[in-house]
């Protein structure tokens, strides 16, 4: 009895967990407007270009970890500008600064980009 009292509770906590990581929608939507708005121009003024890297395609076939895609954002690198306070001056109107504005953004690439509609709440 005690052990399946256990095995129940670690089964909430997995769904719990993984409620947590999933992104929302306003995830997707907030992390779509920082990509097209970020520098005033949005990140696909570069990396619409063939010769950049493609973010899409690089997270897809597992090229670029969150942790490797958070790294450049924060600390730039050759070309590619330092981006942090970029993303979080388009995020903190919806409330989305730091990682959880980095986050958006990945996911929302994740999730293919595109045009995402605005969630109703
Ligand atoms: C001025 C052009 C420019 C802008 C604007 C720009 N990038 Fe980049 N980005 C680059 C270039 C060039 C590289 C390749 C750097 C290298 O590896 O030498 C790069 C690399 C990256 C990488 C690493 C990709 C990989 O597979 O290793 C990430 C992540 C990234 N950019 C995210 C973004 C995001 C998100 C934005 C918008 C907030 C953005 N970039 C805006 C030019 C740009």
């Amino acid at each position: 009895m005690k052990k399946s009292l256990a095995i129940m509770a670690g089964a909430a906590t997995l769904v719990l967990s993984s409620q947590t990581f999933a992104a929302s929608d306003m995830d997707l939507w907030v992390g779509s407007k920082i990509y097209d708005r970020a520098f005033g121009r949005g990140c696909a003024t570069c990396h619409d270009i063939a010769t950049n890297p493609n973010l899409i395609k690089n997270i897809k076939d597992g090229s670029l970890s969150f942790s490797k895609f958070k790294e450049t954002i924060t600390n730039g690198k050759n070309a590619m500008p330092k981006a942090g306070a970029a993303i979080d001056a388009v995020g903190k109107k919806k409330g989305y600064t730091g990682d959880k504005a980095i986050k958006a953004v990945y996911d929302y690439l994740s999730a293919g980009g595109g045009k995402i509609k605005k969630p109703k709440k």
